[in-house]
Parts: structure tokens; sequence; C-alpha cells
């Protein structure tokens, strides 16, 4: 069967820790935890912000949660540093798991799309510059909808913007959260777990299939 595949971007497709080596040049042994209340801030700032009706572009949860995070921290960055970061989150890497992994999707001649809470141009740009845009049907964003993942409205936007249903298609995400929205609407699910350390919400609701890296997916759709 040919499926219809949502690849989740920031954390999944993407890097986000490709901002540590700058983070760690301007404040050493604080990069870590800046790092990490960085993003779960961003995600944090995106479920508040669809509950309350306020959406923004991705990008403002991305820099309110920079500057929430050196607050708390009391790190002191100037703004040509944080602006520095954000232009880092921009261009950030693919894991190294990623090329291979599509390229065997593409072969077995499923359709490919990534689906993020990131502006279409945002995310267009971070997949140029990880030279994987090619392995791409398209790009859908949550930015037409002015909803955030994982609010089950996404994900049927994503089943209506490619033509697809429930049954044909599958979200592919490192990011718990996302994959529970999709399984709770309804699609099936692959968690991308790259390392043993990550853990999934104990809420009963498990994936369709876990895999340890992007290249083992093209044998597990089924
Ligand atoms: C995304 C975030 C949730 O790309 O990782 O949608």
């Amino acid at each position: 069967m040919k499926y219809t595949l949502a690849f989740d971007v920031y954390g999944t497709l993407i890097n986000t820790s490709g901002v540590y080596t700058s983070l760690e040049k301007m404040i050493g042994n604080k990069a870590k935890p800046v790092m990490d209340t960085w993003r779960n801030k961003q995600l944090e700032y995106s479920f508040r912000r669809g509950l309350m009706n306020k959406f923004v572009d991705f990008s403002v949860c991305t820099k309110n949660a920079l500057d929430y995070s050196c607050q708390l921290f009391k790190v002191n960055l100037s703004d040509a540093q944080k602006n520095a970061l954000l232009n880092e989150y921009k261009v950030l890497p693919s894991y190294p798991d990623v090329k291979k992994g599509l390229q065997q999707l593409k072969n077995q001649e499923h359709k490919l799309y990534a689906f993020s809470n990131g502006s279409a141009t945002a995310v267009s740009n971070l997949l140029i510059n990880a030279e994987i845009i090619d392995f791409f049907d398209g790009v859908v964003s949550v930015e037409a909808i002015k909803m955030f993942k994982p609010s089950p409205k996404v994900y049927e936007y994503f089943n209506k913007k490619t033509n697809s249903n429930k049954s044909d298609s599958w979200l592919i995400s490192s990011n718990p959260f996302d994959v529970i929205g999709a399984a709770s609407y309804g699609i099936k699910t692959a968690w991308v777990q790259r390392t043993q350390e990550l853990i999934f919400d104990p809420w009963g609701i498990e994936p369709t299939t876990i895999i340890n890296s992007m290249e083992e997916l093209s044998t597990k759709l089924k």
C-alpha cells in the first residue's frame, strides 16, 4: 500500500540541538538547561496560544521562549547574540539517519510531506538548507488554519490538504504529544525514539509503531 506520510519537522527531521555549540560558546555549562527550557517553553507557548485562540507565527513562540529561558537561568545575552541564535534556528541540520530513511520511502513511492507548526516559508527554507527538500511532495503548515498541534483540527487539515484520509496516512514524529494528538484524531503513527532515555507519555494511547531511526520506517509501514 502507498501511504501519505506527514513528517514532523522540529525535533524529528531537524535537530533543534544544533544551537548547542553556539550556546555553549556564549554561556558555557548553562547551555544545556537553557536549550532544554527554550525548547520546552516554545512548545508550551504554542499549546497555550492554541487554547487561547491567539495564534502567532511559531517563530514568535521560539523567540518568547528564548527570552524566558534566559531570564530563568539569569543569562545575559545581548540582542545581537539572541538574534544570532534565532537565525541559527532557521538553518538547523537534519539528523544523520534522515536522508537515507527518506530515500527508502521515496523509492517505495509513498507521498512525503513535511507537516509542522512552523510557517511554510520557515520550513521550506530549513529543508532546502538541510538538502532534503527534494524528497517531499509538499510542506503543510498549520498557519493556514491558525491552530497549533495537537489540535485534531490540524491533523484533519493535513488530510484535507493532501487529499488523504485517516486510513491511508501516517504521522511520523519524535514528539510524543504530536504522536498522541495524531493517534487520538485517528491516523496511524510512528514514534521516532532515537535515544532510549526518551519516554512516551503514559496515557494509554500508543503509537502504531516505534522506530529508533528513520531508516527503520520503510520496513514498518503496514
Ligand atoms: C513541528 C514541531 C512541533 O515541527 O516540532 O511541528
